[in-house]
């Protein structure tokens, strides 16, 4: 059965957990080491400590971090519950003092009594240094927006869930339609998908994911030094998403700005070739510290812009050039899957749409 914390929250291009599985068979052994340096929703961290492989990562999105973060050292469901029970205590007792965001968009997607709640967790959830107040934010996230018309656990107007939308676009849509935001209980909500994600026992290894540029892997792990066994991962693809706008409403939560922002993360959506690859000669060097010489490292890219052909040649040459006092060489041509379900085409016309994602590895030879 897959576990339920697996899909705690979705997470735009993640790859499932049986591509990682199918690698940590193929290159490592328990209690090897496994890195993700652009970890999303952390199916790489997660997976490798579900089968008993230590794990770790790094994002730069605080939507990822958080979520990848909750999976790889989860609270005991105790905690978790206490807390929000504490929560929901002092929600009570200062239910008016909290201000609410001011514009249109919030009056839309969330009912005023759900948006006072919400508004309350994302004033007391301290995600970034208590590992209770992250998981619980994990589970808002995932429970944030999305198809309310078809489950009683999401707290907005009708959203996707995959990413929201444009603030002015949403409400347009939802006047159009006559859709108001359903009354939802936050608490209730929470602590129900609470139990649910934590009805699996949590693996027994404890993994961490830090907010991070790839760039300062080495840094952030400074333990870790030639320890790394496995890299699987899946870079931003070029010209075709930026997290931080498709993710705007959960950084919101998470405690960033009323709207969305484009061009936050520059290397999100580069659109200039060389560019790219700069960017991911940098994050290679920024993890060198961590590989050793039989480190394997598969890389999941797509992108129409770019042939197969020269997306391995790329990858291939951004690694050796990032893994400076290595060798590295190619393991295959490339296994190529078809995307079929493809998000950018719909919310975001004129950029190119990632059609074929190839699948690369390589392994560090001396
Ligand atoms: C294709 S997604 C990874 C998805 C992941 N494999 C999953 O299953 O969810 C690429 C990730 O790279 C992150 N990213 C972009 N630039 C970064 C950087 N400089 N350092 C670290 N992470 C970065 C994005 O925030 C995004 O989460």
């Amino acid at each position: 059965m897959r576990h339920p914390l697996h899909s705690i929250c979705p997470y735009f291009a993640m790859f499932p957990e049986d591509f990682v599985a199918k690698q940590l068979l193929a290159f490592t052994r328990r209690g090897d080491w496994v890195f993700d340096p652009f970890s999303g929703r952390g199916t790489t961290v997660f997976e490798s400590l579900i089968n008993g492989r230590n794990a770790a990562g790094t994002d730069i999105n605080p939507v990822a971090a958080c979520i990848s973060g909750a999976k790889a050292d989860s609270p005991t469901l105790r905690n978790t519950l206490t807390r929000l029970d504490a929560l929901e205590a002092s929600y009570v007792e200062t239910r008016n003092c909290s201000p609410r965001p001011a514009s249109e968009f919030f009056k839309w997607c969330f009912h005023e009594k759900t948006l006072g709640e919400v508004q309350h967790l994302r004033t007391n959830l301290d995600w970034r240094k208590s590992k209770v107040d992250r998981f619980i934010s994990a589970v808002a996230l995932g429970c944030l927006h999305g198809e309310s018309h078809k489950t009683p656990n999401c707290l907005s107007n009708r959203m996707p869930r995959t990413i929201s939308t444009k603030p002015e676009y949403s409400v347009k849509w939802w006047k159009a339609r006559g859709l108001s935001a359903p009354e939802r209980s936050t608490f209730a909500v929470l602590r129900s998908m609470v139990k649910f994600r934590m009805q699996e026992r949590p693996p027994e290894l404890s993994g961490d994911v830090k907010l991070r540029d790839a760039r300062l892997s080495g840094k952030a792990f400074p333990s870790l030094k030639e320890k790394v066994s496995l890299i699987v991962t899946s870079p931003p693809y070029l010209d075709t998403t930026d997290y931080n706008e498709d993710q705007w409403l959960r950084l919101w939560f998470l405690g960033g700005p009323e709207l969305p922002i484009s061009g936050k993360n520059r290397d999100d959506r580069h659109t200039n070739l060389g560019d790219y690859w700069s960017f991911l000669q940098e994050a290679w060097a920024g993890v060198e510290p961590l590989v050793k010489r039989g480190t394997h490292v598969v890389v999941r890219i797509g992108g129409t812009r770019i042939p197969k052909q020269d997306l391995s040649e790329g990858v291939l040459q951004s690694l050796q050039s990032g893994f400076q006092g290595y060798r590295v060489k190619a393991l295959h041509a490339g296994a190529t899957t078809e995307i079929r379900n493809r998000q950018t085409n719909v919310f975001r016309p004129g950029t190119s749409a990632a059609r074929f994602e190839h699948d690369f590895t390589f392994k560090v030879v001396g």
